[in-house]
């Protein structure tokens, strides 16, 4: 099974192909402008997949650069070894970069070719479930900064994503739980069937049925392409792409970056949104336990570090920072159902306060 959907923005269009076969010449190639090609990737993904992908491009003059593997390398240091690579080895404003990793290399190698030579061309192959279904599609890239996740970086849509769900195989279980906190995300703010599905399929999703992930994938990518077509530059509704990320990015910048994944602080950070939602009356303590069972079910962490809750600050100075604060004003996305997002800064302080002391 293959299936192919699209991303229709005003000047960049382009598609997402999942399937469970390897990915060829026959696909890469149409996306590549010019004759120059670099494959970023890291000291992990490297031995798994850098050849069979290098392999498929002997119509190009290929060149190769594996960065060390870790979040705590998304930063500007890394990023100037891409351009260092480039410029070292003569690669002009038509050469491609292709992102072949997970969201630190996708957003590391987006930024760097939205830079260089002022952009360049990009083709992403995410090999990470997160990556799969969130970071690869759409266009947001960048850097952390030591004062706050992702704080650094540009828009730059990628040319082709291409996904091949085998290289899901190789991946650590706990790094899959990661990727599939994003999934639940896709479900809670914006589709109550699709978690029900979710709940229902999660024995063949933990076992990695070709067919299942394909499809949960597809849906999740066809979820948020049509978010990014409507607020490409989040304005608005793209915002809400965001539930539980405000938590969760207090977590992993407390907590130094790597050691809580990305998708574990998110999944924590959507209990935490769902326990507040609770508290304004918006849904039910049902609600926030079947948020639970199902992040609980793919081993995902439940309860925030015990330091942070029982010292809110340290919660509260790092939300102070996050990108959704408007004029001094923090705002949150919110569950107003099981389905249903909002972002507001209609809560008062108490009561975010009490959600902490209680995650
Ligand atoms: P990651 O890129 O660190 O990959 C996780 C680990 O899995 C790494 O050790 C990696 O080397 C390894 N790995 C990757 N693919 C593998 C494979 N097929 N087999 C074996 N090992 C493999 O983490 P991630 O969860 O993919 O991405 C997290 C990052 O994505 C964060 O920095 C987050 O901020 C970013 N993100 C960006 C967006 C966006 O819209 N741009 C959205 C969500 C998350
Ligand atoms: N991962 C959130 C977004 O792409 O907007």
């Amino acid at each position: 099974m293959a299936k192919q959907l699209s991303i229709g923005l005003d000047d960049h269009s382009y598609p997402i192909v999942i399937k469970d076969t390897r990915i060829t010449a026959n696909d890469l190639a149409p996306y590549i402008k010019g004759r120059q090609v670099m494959v970023v990737t890291n000291d992990t993904i490297a031995p798994l997949y850098l050849q069979s992908i290098v392999g498929e491009l002997d119509a190009f003059n290929v060149d190769t650069l594996v960065l060390p593997d870790g979040e705590q390398y998304k930063n500007q240091a890394t990023v100037d070894k891409i351009y260092d690579a480039l410029l070292s080895q003569g690669h002009s404003r038509t050469t491609t970069l292709i992102a072949l990793g997970g969201g630190v290399i996708g957003d590391m190698t987006g930024y760097a070719a939205a830079c260089y030579q002022r952009g360049v061309n990009f083709i992403q192959i995410p090999t990470t479930l997160l990556s799969q279904v969130d970071s690869s599609v759409g266009g947001k890239t960048g850097i952390n900064h030591p004062q706050g996740k992702n704080m650094i970086g540009a828009f730059k849509q990628p040319n082709a994503v291409f996904i091949d769900i085998g290289m899901l195989s190789t991946l650590a279980p706990r790094e899959f739980s990661a990727g599939y906190a994003e999934v639940v995300k896709y479900a809670l703010l914006g589709d109550a069937e699709f978690l029900t599905w979710l709940e229902s399929n999660w024995a063949a999703i933990e076992q990695g049925d070709a067919d299942t992930l394909i499809s949960m994938i597809a849906h999740c990518c066809d979820m948020k392409a049509q978010v990014v077509e409507e607020d490409e530059k989040e304005h608005g509704k793209r915002a809400l792409l965001n539930l539980g990320h405000t938590f969760g990015h207090a977590i992993e910048v407390e907590q130094g970056y790597g050691q809580w994944l990305h998708g574990e602080a998110v999944a924590t950070g959507m209990i935490m949104a769902a326990r507040l939602s609770q508290s304004l009356g918006k849904i039910s303590t049902e609600d926030v336990q079947r948020v639970i069972n199902i992040l609980e079910k793919a081993k995902l962490p439940v309860k925030a570090p015990q330091h942070m809750t029982q010292n809110h600050e340290l919660f509260l100075q790092h939300m102070a920072k996050d990108k959704k604060v408007l004029d001094g004003s923090l705002r949150l996305i919110l569950l107003d159902k099981i389905g249903s997002a909002v972002i507001t800064s209609d809560f008062e302080l108490d009561t975010l306060i009490n959600t902490i002391r209680a995650s």
